[in-house]
């Protein structure tokens, strides 16, 4: 049966949901889900806008043929290469073999590396400005190196205003039927997914996203649709949502909050990071706790970026610290985060050793990055008599807060 649904007159969404895999990129927890989009123009020639992941191939195929209906598909144009838009295109080619295949040459040449299309079948290269008429619709290519491979392009569609943005303004989350986001509570229920899929995916080049954003930024009110390879298509709020790209990508907080991530091994630093977290919030502090050893990373990524202020309260281990707080500060290093403000809480049963190395972590490795002091040293757990200390790092956390 197919699954389609229709995004204007003309252009339909092909695409299918996924909720079997369980982990994105073999990486990041999916447990909602995600949706591999593809869009079908029909009009005097016949689109594919991208494909889906291997997995989905069928899906597409049905979907696809449904609505072709016995016509040719003329063309597939594919923005980003990546195996889970790419894969797809073989069965695509198996059914439809005379379809020209339109993309950035850098796609090409990853089409070739994945065998994703066989040699032989007509390839149409697209550059910066070029110009690709179907009928009644053309669409403009625009290139998005790094958004985020090199192969990426985005195209617009002037005659409905549709910008096909490739894995910008993507989110995780399987579709349930709902296609577009005015469908959805998405400011509640899925924007914390679409800043995971941001931080983790894209959030290591927000230039890249930046000069995208400008480009969007040119086509004025003309602009009035967009559709992702991801997650819901946006027919309204379109700003609010660049918005929050623009501030993603220029690595500035959402929020004036703390994100405040504990490294324990056997209660105490877990214990004095919630009673910090009680002496903050009874400051009027907005604080999210997590233990980093159970909070898959990709969460506590999407956190730092959301958050203006970070605590980091951790074990001494191996006279470091704690491991798993080292590969949420490699990740962030790894993902630009900048701009954010640190607070580091130590513990040491015979040699506490972390807050100084955190110390030189957070001011060496990131960029844009400071510390508040004081810091904090526990001897296994923070004593009765440390209180006062305790006190005093949650009066400079909430002073630094304050706007
Ligand atoms: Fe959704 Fe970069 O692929």
């Amino acid at each position: 049966m197919h699954c389609v649904r229709k995004v204007t007159d003309t252009l339909y969404w092909v695409g299918a949901n996924d909720r079997h895999t369980p982990l994105f990129e073999n990486i990041h927890p999916i447990p909602q889900g995600v949706s591999y989009n593809s869009y079908l123009l029909l009009d005097e020639k016949t689109v594919l806008f991208d494909c889906v992941d291997w997995s989905a191939a069928p899906q597409l195929v049905e979907n696809v043929a449904h609505l072709l209906n016995g016509r040719a598909l003329d063309y597939i144009v594919l923005h980003h290469l990546e195996p889970d838009h790419g894969a797809g295109l073989w069965a695509i080619l198996q059914r439809w073999p005379n379809a020209a295949v339109v993309s950035s040459l850098a796609a090409q040449r990853f089409m070739d590396q994945f065998g994703f299309a066989p040699a032989g079948g007509e390839r149409i290269v697209a550059k910066e400005g070029e110009r690709l008429s179907f009928g009644r619709h053309a669409i403009t290519f625009y290139a998005a190196p790094m958004v985020h491979w090199p192969d990426v392009m985005v195209s617009f569609e002037e005659t409905d205003g549709v910008l096909f943005t490739a894995d910008a303004f993507g989110t995780f989350g399987a579709l349930n039927g709902k296609l577009f986001n005015d469908e959805l509570d998405f400011p509640h229920a899925w924007l914390p997914e679409a800043r995971r899929y941001y931080a983790n995916i894209v959030g290591k080049y927000g230039p890249p996203v930046q000069a995208l954003l400008s480009k969007a930024a040119a086509l004025g009110d003309r602009l009035k649709l967009l559709c992702p390879l991801h997650g819901p298509v946006w027919r309204t709020d379109l700003a609010w949502f660049m918005g929050k790209y623009d501030l993603w990508s220029r690595y500035q907080p959402e929020d004036n909050a703390l994100l405040l991530v504990y490294g324990s091994m056997y209660g105490g630093t877990e214990q004095a990071a919630e009673a910090l977290a009680i002496a903050l919030a009874e400051r009027g502090v907005d604080v999210s706790l997590y233990d980093v050893s159970t909070t898959p990373i990709s969460h506590l990524i999407a956190e730092s970026f959301r958050c203006s202020h970070i605590a980091l309260a951790s074990v001494t281990y191996n006279m470091d610290f704690f491991p798993p707080i080292r590969d949420l500060l490699e990740d962030m290093k790894a993902l630009n985060l900048q701009n954010r403000t640190f607070a580091v809480m130590e513990n040491g049963t015979w040699n506490p050793a972390a807050a100084k190395l955190l110390a030189s972590f957070v001011t060496g490795e990131l960029t844009g990055c400071t510390l508040l002091e004081p810091k904090l040293t526990l001897r296994s757990t923070l004593s009765q008599s440390q209180a006062p200390e305790l006190e005093a790092m949650a009066d400079a956390i909430a002073a630094s807060l304050r706007p």
